[in-house]
């Protein structure tokens, strides 16, 4: 979070079931629409946290299986573990702030007595987070007989219901808000308050979320039913917060239009793609369009036009060059011809391409380089190549610019996959 030099013009705050990633869409549509549009306008000056009841294991998992981008924040296992970038660095404060008034034996001894409590598997047991199954009939039931049982016992502690049946236990001050609030004072005595904050949520655990004060909030269209009746008990006249029309992240993409928090049209809306609207040059903007009309191009989703091929070349400088992982070197306008005959070619088949921690730099008045992991998912799996492009503006031009270097290295233990890999 050190990243930032002023406040983060955006800070969104997302749950990942059902809200970050719809489980009910195999081809990712909003979680990729969501992508590009963080990676080319926001991740320059905003924050990503992902909040998730997960415990880190379960979230490696789901980053395994879905197009998610990394975070600069995460929180898992019900707001009781909070962790920094890529490496997951904990933050050891909150585990002390949590250590205060937790014993979790004394959970452990009490929850024993109820049968209708079933332990979920043992990854999700984390030292200040223990969770069980309850069937929607015994929740109140069982809720209220341990609420009695930890009070005699002295120990003050929070119980959360969600998704019909998880009941996750854990220290009164943690779970997903009181995160958030612990954050949030970190960035303000940082002299670093996010400008805006918007927490999307769409289950009981995500409640917490939204009664953090100032911050936006959105529930997406498909939020459960858990969500809806707290919000209609306790937030029902808070304009900040709303019902999204849309599923998932879909809803988190028109809640940052309804605030009016920042631009909320992905690049993957546009289909006149390399066509540039913006009114200032933005390079992490023109390569994440760039990487969406090669993929469309081998899903045969963009028109298959020689004018198409004339465009990309437009916009390689005619002695550029592209530096493929081997070693190997490509004069860039070599690389678009290869283009053409592979029109098509994904059409029916597994095919995504998208692109994570886009940074950007201005090494001269105008040139920029501009670095990223670049993703591809094939019916084969998926794998990563760092990449970095130098690229020309043209000053008075917003939507004039030319790429003149191209380089890629692979992720360790990629290499023998990529042999034949595409030079972009
Ligand atoms: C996730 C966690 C689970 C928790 C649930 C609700 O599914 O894996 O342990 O109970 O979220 O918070
Ligand atoms: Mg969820």
């Amino acid at each position: 979070m050190d990243r930032l030099d002023g406040p983060a013009r955006l800070m969104i705050v997302s749950d990942l079931d059902h809200t970050m990633v719809d489980h009910h869409d195999p081809e990712n549509t909003s979680l990729l629409r969501f992508n590009a549009l963080w990676e080319s306008l926001y991740r320059h000056d905003s924050l990503l946290v992902f909040s998730t009841g997960r415990s880190p294991t379960l979230y490696k998992q789901l980053r395994s299986e879905k197009p998610m981008l990394t975070p600069d924040i995460t929180i898992t296992s019900v707001g009781t573990e909070i962790t920094y970038g890529d490496s997951m660095v904990p933050d050891e404060g909150w585990v002390n702030v949590l250590n205060q008034k937790w014993d979790r034996n004394v959970v452990l001894e009490e929850t024993a007595k109820l049968p209708q409590l079933k332990f979920q598997s043992e990854t999700e047991q984390r030292p200040h987070k223990v969770s069980f199954y309850v069937e929607k009939g015994h929740a109140q039931d069982v809720i209220s007989s341990l609420s009695d049982r930890f009070e005699k016992r002295g120990l003050d502690v929070k119980i959360i219901y969600s998704g019909g049946i998880d009941l996750d236990i854990l220290p009164q001050g943690a779970g997903k808000g009181q995160a958030l609030a612990y954050l949030l004072k970190k960035f303000k005595e940082g002299g670093k308050p996010p400008i805006n904050t918007l927490v999307c949520g769409d289950s009981g655990n995500d409640a917490e979320l939204f009664s953090i004060p100032d911050v936006y909030g959105v529930m997406v269209s498909n939020a459960q039913e858990e969500l809806l009746q707290w919000h209609a008990e306790h937030a029902k006249e808070n304009t900040k917060i709303i019902h999204a029309s849309n599923r998932c992240a879909a809803g988190i993409i028109e809640a940052i239009g309804h605030f009016g928090l920042g631009p909320n049209t992905s690049p993957r809306d546009s289909s006149d793609i390399l066509v540039s609207k913006l009114d200032n040059f933005n390079p992490s903007h023109e390569v994440v369009k760039f990487y969406i009309t090669y993929e469309r191009w081998r899903r045969a989703e963009a028109e298959k036009s020689d004018l198409l091929i004339q465009s990309l070349k437009h916009i390689c400088h005619p002695t550029g060059i592209a530096v493929h992982p081997s070693g190997v070197e490509h004069s860039l306008h070599e690389c678009i011809d290869t283009f053409g005959p592979h029109y098509g070619d994904k059409q029916g088949k597994q095919f995504r391409v998208w692109l994570d921690r886009v940074f950007t730099s201005q090494i001269g008045s105008t040139s920029w380089l501009v670095k990223f992991d670049k993703w591809e998912l094939t019916d084969d799996g998926r794998h990563c190549s760092l990449t970095t492009i130098l690229l020309n503006s043209e000053p008075g031009n917003p939507g004039a610019f030319s790429l003149l270097h191209v380089h890629q290295t692979w992720l360790e233990g990629f290499a023998a996959r990529c042999q034949n890999d595409w030079i972009f």
